[in-house]
């Protein structure tokens, strides 16, 4: 069996350092807001080549949270529209949707699966405030700031990139790129205000103890998931550039008319390497016979949904959308893939 994403297995690539540092953490006493968050912020910062970096609970409430700070800093208003990819994962627009904010949901560009900044214009109008950029499966949207308007970066999907936005989310759930040991996250910017408020929503709304300028939440990276993202950023870079050459590899080795590679051009991570293929199904049906596992990110857009039936989510046809739900297909892609796993998938997805 080739497993998706065998975590078990990238992880144990950090011993001994894993384990050293966990119990370091648990015998210090001190399990959040401490040592290990501060020096992660500060490292992770610089990695990202940004000023400011506060560590959050989830890649979730990165972006909810910086909605709202926006709006406390009077930069964004109830009912204001925010335009985001309709093929991105529920979270995206789940943090807009919390915010009393209102979706603006714009087809991707089936190439490159993200948001077509050529066409953009046809959906701003004077409610627009701001653009939800999601750098979905690990590619950065080409996206410029527009003017009077805020750029938003979904990094949940693309650790190893340098974010564009005026502010960026980083999800840093065990699957991501920089996965920790449970959930985490990440708000990176170079605006001092905006850090300054994420960082109090996140903790009660509060900067001093027992004194709560904001209806704020908990919402912390907790030390010893800092310490597990300390150990494991330094190897960020090669480890995403093992993921490229992979994807170098199946792009030029993988041979079947019934498929669409992804693009090789572009600044990607590679945090996914996605497929497309009518048959689809029968695809995924063949290939776990095959002893390979595959996932479909994702199945069922935002907009079909349970969840946002009857909501305010903003919208005329989106077929671009549901035709790449029916269509893409994850193909196992990680820094730990032996040689004969890599070739086994290019033989049966050829096949
Ligand atoms: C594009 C995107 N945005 C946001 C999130 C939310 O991150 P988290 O699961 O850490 O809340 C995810 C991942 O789950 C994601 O893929």
């Amino acid at each position: 069996m080739i497993p998706f994403l065998p975590l078990n297995r990238i992880n144990s690539a950090f011993e001994p350092n894993f384990s050293e540092a966990i119990l370091r953490v648990a015998k210090s006493g001190w399990y959040l807001r401490g040592g290990e968050t501060e020096k992660f912020e500060h490292e992770f910062a610089a990695f990202c080549g940004m000023k400011y970096c506060t560590g959050v609970a989830s890649g979730l409430d990165a972006l909810t949270l910086i909605f709202n700070a926006y709006k406390i800093l009077g930069k964004l208003k109830d009912g204001d529209h925010i335009i985001v990819p309709a093929n991105t994962y529920i979270a995206s627009i789940i943090a807009i949707s919390k915010n009393n904010l209102v979706p603006v949901l714009v087809e991707p560009n089936k190439d490159t699966f993200n948001i077509n900044a050529d066409k953009l214009s046809n959906y701003i109008t004077p409610k627009t405030k701001a653009i939800l950029s999601v750098n979905l499966y690990g590619r950065q949207a080409e996206i410029a700031k527009e003017n009077n308007m805020l750029l938003i970066e979904d990094c949940a999907q693309s650790a190893g990139i340098r974010p564009i936005g005026d502010a960026a989310a980083f999800s840093f759930y065990p699957s991501k790129n920089l996965g920790a040991l449970g959930d985490g996250g990440a708000v990176v910017s170079n605006d001092g205000k905006l850090n300054n408020v994420v960082r109090m929503l996140g903790n009660y709304g509060s900067k001093e103890k027992y004194v709560n300028d904001y209806l704020g939440c908990n919402s912390r990276l907790d030390e010893i998931q800092a310490t597990v993202l300390r150990v494991k950023l330094p190897r960020l870079n090669a480890d995403n550039k093992k993921r490229y050459e992979i994807a170098m590899r199946y792009i030029a080795e993988i041979k079947n008319p019934d498929i669409i590679l992804p693009q090789k051009e572009g600044n990607s991570v590679w945090h996914l390497f996605v497929i497309r293929c009518k048959n689809r199904d029968a695809m995924q049906k063949r290939l776990s016979e095959n002893g390979i596992e595959t996932i479909i990110h994702y199945p069922i857009p935002p907009h079909l949904q349970k969840a946002y039936k009857g909501s305010n989510l903003l919208y005329n046809k989106l077929p671009i959308t549901e035709m790449l739900a029916n269509e893409v297909l994850s193909l196992p892609i990680h820094q730990a893939m032996t040689e004969e796993e890599i070739w086994a998938i290019i033989k049966n997805v050829s096949k």
